[in-house]
């Protein structure tokens, strides 16, 4: 059965739901390019900043990009209904109320899962950002505040009755904040009490563990967040999976190595060198975790100042896990990317001297039209 959020159907039961840091546009484009349908949303965005910055970046979609929710954060039913306007008008397909983040900074203005002590507050702001806007509105909760107060079965119950589209749980309560294991089952007693579409989340690191999670808790769709860092292959190996059965392999050491590079360019792109580099080191230390021997240049990879510096490090580790057939395919791509980006081939990478040098003309292969 194919799943509605309000008037529009899924034709994808993956969703990366909001990470802080990460769901930018440019960690969105790479995984839309290889699973299109999969839901996604934007990091969460504070509804009080949006007073005072309305145009927030954090705000920015992908031309034509859907399923797409943003979501915001807040406590004032009003201020978090204007939030939700801003929402709609940059063309959400949804808007998403965290309630589930458990950091402190969150979650002592009321923000958050604090939302989850405050039922009739929670229920205002659904109802009040439900009636400011035409596109559904989605909640993102916890299993409770603490061990305790597990009340996410009443809390999904209130947030269906507030006129919520769809909700997402996360198996563990804000006093865990990630520490022991996602707890499916009670995702399953929130599913079998409402009536609109539940997406699980918590600990799906494969596309096995995903259809488990699907088996367990009954739920419409599976929300991936940790699982897909430095490994957005995951989002379309799960989708796969679940919809045929197939497991594809997962990429191999050059693919992220690439992939890291890749992403480091659209940040650089996008948010300026400074940042942009800055906001790369994480990301491409997770693509490189689990790659053996990948530890010195993870330490190296922090201190990469611009692309060429980053480049020339992933080269060289490119070279250890895949001998000269890998380090060409990462140097190729680098090449086209900047031939992409106005660079003529073969004018250098930035790579320093001394530094790793492509084994073959890389002209001679490239696979675009050189002039
Ligand atoms: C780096 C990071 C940032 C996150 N930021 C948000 C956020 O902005 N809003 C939100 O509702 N949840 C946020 N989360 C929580 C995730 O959406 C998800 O609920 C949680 O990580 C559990 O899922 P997982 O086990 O698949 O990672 C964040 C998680 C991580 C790891």
């Amino acid at each position: 059965m194919p799943v509605k959020i309000g008037p529009f159907t899924l034709n994808s039961r993956v969703y990366v739901p909001p990470m802080a840091g990460v769901t930018d546009v440019v960690f969105r484009d790479i995984v839309r390019r290889i699973d299109p349908d999969c839901m996604m949303s934007t990091e969460m965005v504070s509804s009080r900043a949006l007073l005072a910055k309305p145009e927030s970046r954090i705000m920015d979609l992908l031309p034509n990009e859907h399923p797409i929710g943003i979501q915001i954060f807040g406590h004032e039913p009003d201020v978090m209904a204007f939030a939700a306007q801003l929402a709609e008008k940059r063309g959400a397909d949804f808007v998403d109320i965290n309630m589930g983040c458990p950091v402190p900074k969150i979650t002592k203005g009321k923000d958050g899962c604090a939302l989850m002590r405050e039922p009739e507050l929670a229920r205002e702001i659904i109802s009040t950002v439900k009636s400011a806007v035409k596109i559904p509105v989605t909640v993102k909760f916890r299993l409770g505040w603490d061990d305790s107060n597990r009340n996410a079965v009443e809390f999904g119950e209130m947030v269906e009755e507030s006129g919520a589209s769809m909700v997402t749980v996360h198996g563990r309560t804000r006093a865990q904040l990630y520490s022991g294991t996602a707890d499916w089952s009670a995702i399953a007693k929130v599913k079998a009490a409402l009536s609109i579409p539940v997406f699980g989340n918590g600990d799906v690191f494969s596309p096995e563990n995903a259809l488990k999670l699907l088996e367990i808790t009954g739920c419409d769709g599976v929300a991936v967040a940790r699982g897909s860092l430095g490994n957005p292959w995951l989002i379309p190996r799960i989708t796969k999976y679940l919809d045929t059965g197939i497991l594809d392999e997962a990429p191999d050491d050059i693919e992220k190595l690439i992939c890291a590079y890749l992403h480091s360019v659209g940040l650089v792109k996008y948010k300026g060198l400074r940042v942009g580099i800055n906001e790369s080191r994480r990301h491409t230390i997770n693509y490189t975790k689990g790659i053996s021997g990948a530890a010195p240049f993870r330490n190296r990879l922090t201190q990469a100042l611009d692309l060429s510096a980053a480049a020339d490090i992933l080269a060289e580790l490119a070279l250890i896990v895949g001998g000269k057939e890998g380090v060409m395919r990462f140097l190729l791509c680098v090449e086209h990317n900047n031939f992409e980006n106005g660079k003529h081939p073969g004018e250098g990478y930035g790579y320093r001297e001394g530094g790793i040098q492509a084994p073959v003309d890389v002209r001679a292969v490239l696979p675009v039209a050189v002039p």
